[in-house]
C-alpha cells in the first residue's frame, strides 16, 4: 500500500524513533529497498531526487533536464512504486526529495508521488514561505504530504550547495510552520551532503531539540528530517579506491551521533542517498573488474539488479526504526 508520511511521522513522534528515508534511482533499488524494509518490519520512505526523476527519465545530464524528461522519469518511478509497493507487506512511501520549484511539486503529486519535499531554503524567508505554502496548498487536498526546509546544509547534492552550513533557527521554524503548515522539516544541525563531509563532525542536537520544544510550546506540529546523513563508510571508499576508483570521502556522519539525536527526540527522518550510491558504485566496479565477461552476457541485465540489490544501505535498523507490531 502507498501511504503518505503523515501517518508514518504521528507514529514516529509518539514512539521517538526515526525512519530511513532511501533514495532509489533504479527499478532494482526500489525493488531491494521495499524487499528489505519487508524483512525489517518496517514502513519504506523511498525518495526520488529531482536528478533520479531526470536520470529515468532518460537524461544524464541533469542540469539540463527539462521538466518533461522529469515527468518521464516521475511517471516510471511511480509505477515502480506501484509495482513493488502495492502488495508490499509494510507501508510504502514514494517522496520527491529537494524539489526546487512549485511546477516540479506539482508535477510530482500529480503523477502519483505520496509525498513532496520542497526545498527553497536557498531563497530569502518571504519567498520560501511564499512557494512551500503554495506547495502545501496544492499537495494537501490529494492527501499528498509535504516537507520544507529552512537553514543551510553544507555539501553539494543535485543543484544543492553550500561550502557551510547555518544552522536552523528554532524561531524561524516556528514561523515557518505555523505560515506555511509542512507536516515534516529539514533542518540545518551539523550534516552535510555528500561523501565529502569532513573530518571530526559534531551534529549539534541541542538544534532540533530547541526546534522541537519551540514547536509543541506553540502547539505545532511537524517532524524534523535529518538530511546529508550518509555513514560513508570508509571500508567501502577503500573497496571502490581499489577497483579504480577515485573518491575522497573524508569521513561521513558517525551512525552514533545519529541515534543519540534520535534517542533525544530530535529527528524522525534520516536521509540517505550518498551510501546507497556508493553500495552501487562498489558493486558495479566490482563486476566489471573482476566479471568482466558478463559485459558480453545477454543475461547481464539481470546480474546487474542482483549487484544493485546486494545492499546493506537500505537497512532501517541502523536508525532505531523499531519493528512493527
Ligand atoms: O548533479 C548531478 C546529479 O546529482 C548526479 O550526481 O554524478 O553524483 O550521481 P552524481
Ligand atoms: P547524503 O548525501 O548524506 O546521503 O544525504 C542524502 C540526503 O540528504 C537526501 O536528501
Ligand atoms: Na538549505
Ligand atoms: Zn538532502
Amino acid at each position: 500500500m502507498l501511504t503518505s508520511l503523515k501517518p508514518l511521522l504521528k507514529v514516529a513522534r509518539e514512539r521517538n524513533f526515526a525512519y530511513g528515508g532511501f533514495n532509489v534511482n533504479s527499478a532494482a533499488q526500489v525493488k531491494a529497498a521495499i524487499r528489505i524494509h519487508e524483512i525489517m518490519r518496517s514502513p519504506a520512505i523511498l525518495q526520488g531526487a529531482e536528478a533520479a526523476n531526470a536520470f529515468m527519465g532518460g537524461r544524464a545530464d541533469f542540469m539540463n533536464a527539462t521538466l518533461e524528461d522529469k515527468k518521464k522519469g516521475m511517471k516510471q518511478l511511480v509505477e515502480l512504486a506501484h509495482r513493488y509497493g502495492d502488495n508490499a507487506t509494510v507501508p510504502v512511501v514514494l517522496h520527491l526529495d529537494h524539489g526546487r520549484s512549485f511546477e516540479v511539486c506539482k508535477a510530482a503529486v500529480d503523477a502519483g508521488y505520496t509525498s513532496v519535499m520542497i526545498d527553497c531554503s536557498s531563497l530569502p524567508f518571504e519567498e520560501n514561505v511564499e512557494i512551500t505554502k503554495k506547495v502545501v496548498d496544492y499537495a494537501h487536498p490529494f492527501g499528498v504530504s509535504v516537507e520544507g526546509e529552512i537553514g543551510v546544509i553544507a555539501g553539494q547534492e543535485d543543484h544543492v550547495k553550500a561550502a557551510n552550513s547555518t544552522y536552523t533557527n528554532p524561531l524561524d521554524a516556528v514561523e515557518f510552520v505555523r505560515r506555511t503548515g509542512v507536516d515534516a522539516l529539514a533542518i540545518s544541525y551539523g550534516t552535510a551532503h555528500g561523501a565529502v563531509k569532513g573530518k571530526n563532525i559534531v551534529l549539534r542536537k541541542e538544534v532540533p531539540i530547541a526546534v522541537n520544544e519551540c514547536l509543541m510550546r506553540s502547539n505545532l506540529v511537524a517532524s524534523l528530517v535529518s538530511h546529508g546523513s550518509s555513514t560513508v563508510p570508509q571500508e567501502v571508499v577503500a573497496e571502490i579506491n581499489e577497483l579504480g576508483g577515485t573518491i575522497n570521502g573524508s569521513g561521513g556522519i558517525p551512525l552514533d551521533q545519529l541515534q543519540a539525536v534520535v534517542k533525544a527526540g530530535g529527528i524522525n527522518k534520516i536521509n540517505v542517498d550518498t551510501d546507497i550510491r556508493m553500495a552501487t558504485t562498489r558493486n558495479l566496479r566490482e563486476l566489471w573488474v573482476k566479471h568482466p565477461e558478463v559485459l558480453h552476457n545477454p543475461k547481464v541485465k539481470a546480474i546487474y539488479e542482483l549487484m544493485q540489490a546486494n545492499t546493506k544501505a537500505f537497512d532501517p535498523r541502523l536508525y532505531l526504526t523499531p519493528i512493527l507490531d
